[in-house]
């Protein structure tokens, strides 16, 4: 008799032929309980029934996409964060190089590349710069593009930002489409495609948490190759990195580090 795991398994292996993702590089029991509880609420006794009913209908394809990526975010989330990025780190980036390149990878709905996009205008250095937001899933990337969020996101936005880059519609805020411009929105799966390049700041955060030891280790050596040298990696809160040396970077700050 076959087991859950061999189920789950050939479920994986289905899901990467079909959509290219790899969930093996996801933590897998909390992947597989997030998968299981979404299959049975959907009506599915096993995972080929659900696998089969995926193919043949689109939403349940981004439900599940949906469920396996964790989407939420904020603008200037956990603001002390940010406080330091721009206090500390940038006038240290801008030493060196006032045309940044800057990349928000796995950027969510928009969030993060906008209050990068707002930081940078502060300074002066938005018009100057390249910023990049990538994400594995369209969908977000979408409404990443419509730029319109509910007052739970907005929360920590600086009153000076709010007052000039948010315009409130009813129940809903705008982001000033003017920084829309600024920002390149792409579709890209960390684990599987290409970076660019020459990178001056890479804010990727609260995406590491989900993935394996090896998919970490592979993407920390992929983020060092793709930043100049003296460049940063801004990561999440929970997601320090134990020996940075191991990647040819050091500690700038807690939770940034340097490119060596
Ligand atoms: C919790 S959100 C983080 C958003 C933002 N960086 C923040 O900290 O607020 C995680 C994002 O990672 C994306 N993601 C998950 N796996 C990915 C992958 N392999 N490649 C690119 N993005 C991925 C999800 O689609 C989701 O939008």
């Amino acid at each position: 008799m076959e087991s859950q795991d061999q189920e789950f398994n050939r479920f994986v292996g289905k899901i990467k032929s079909y959509t290219t993702i790899d969930l093996s590089q996801y933590k897998e029991a909390q992947m597989k309980r997030r998968l299981t509880t979404l299959r049975i609420k959907k009506g599915f006794s096993s995972f080929d029934a659900y696998f089969e009913a995926i193919v043949k209908d689109k939403q349940l394809l981004y439900e599940f996409l949906d469920r396996m990526t964790i989407n939420v975010s904020e603008f200037w989330r956990n603001p002390n964060r940010w406080q330091v990025l721009e206090e500390r780190i940038l006038p240290q980036l801008t030493a060196v190089n006032r045309r940044l390149r800057v990349w928000s990878a796995a950027c969510s709905t928009g969030e993060e590349p906008y209050t990068l996009a707002m930081i940078l205008q502060g300074h002066g250095l938005l018009r100057d710069a390249s910023l990049l937001a990538t994400d594995l899933d369209e969908g977000v990337l979408e409404k990443a593009q419509q730029g319109v969020y509910l007052d739970r996101s907005i929360r920590d936005v600086p009153p000076v930002q709010l007052e000039k880059n948010f315009i409130k519609e009813g129940e809903v805020f705008r982001v000033n489409p003017e920084l829309k411009r600024y920002v390149r929105f792409q579709k890209q799966n960390l684990l599987t495609d290409r970076f660019e390049n020459n990178f001056d700041l890479i804010v990727c955060r609260n995406v590491m948490i989900y993935f394996t030891e090896e998919a970490k280790h592979e993407l920390y050596q992929k983020f060092s190759a793709a930043l100049r040298p003296g460049g940063i990696l801004f990561v999440g809160s929970t997601e320090q990195i134990f020996s940075p040396n191991r990647y040819g970077m050091e500690l700038a700050d807690t939770f940034f580090y340097r490119k060596l």
